[in-house]
């Protein structure tokens, strides 16, 4: 789509550089279309002018320096065949399917295991003569 905002955008618009009287930049604009229909049609978005022109079978062919290339243009066919979902809509173009078991990795999930906090099998080396005094929970405080 960043092919087409330079020309069919709001933003285009704003700088008086809209063409076609076609938004591309939202979904209305899309369902709105230009000045010879609806970009996309909603339920069978291929039967708008978007696919049309994207594949230069037609008197409008965008973009108009040259045909989108093959990848790109199944891109946009395989998102019209999806319904044109807009993510800005808050609609997720593809959901990532959840990893249960790679979830139960995470460290939440994992079995209690016994701890050994440091310090607990005897006086850290080299510290023996401080860190039994303060540490004790049996000294009395001098106050
Ligand atoms: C350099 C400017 C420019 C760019 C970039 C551009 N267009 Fe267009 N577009 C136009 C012009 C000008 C028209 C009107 C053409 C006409 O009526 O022959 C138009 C018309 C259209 C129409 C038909 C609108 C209608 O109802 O008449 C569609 C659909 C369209 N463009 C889609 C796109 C798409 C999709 C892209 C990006 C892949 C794109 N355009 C990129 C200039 C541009």
């Amino acid at each position: 789509m960043q092919h087409c905002y330079q020309c069919h955008s709001a933003e285009a618009q704003k700088t008086k550089k809209l063409r076609g009287g076609l938004l591309l930049d939202s979904r209305a604009g899309l369902l709105k279309g230009g000045d010879s229909g609806p970009a996309i049609v909603a339920g069978k978005p291929a039967e708008g002018s978007l696919l049309k022109a994207l594949r230069h079978d037609g008197e409008v062919k965008m973009p108009p320096r040259g045909k989108l290339s093959g990848p790109i243009l199944a891109d946009f066919e395989q998102w019209l065949k999806l319904g044109a979902p807009d993510p800005r809509d808050g609609v997720l173009v593809a959901v990532k399917p959840v990893d249960i078991p790679e979830g139960k990795k995470f460290w939440s999930f994992q079995p209690l295991r016994k701890a050994t906090p440091p310090g607990s099998e005897g006086p850290a080396p080299g510290r023996e003569t401080t860190s039994t005094a303060s540490f004790s929970p049996h000294s009395k405080r001098a106050d």
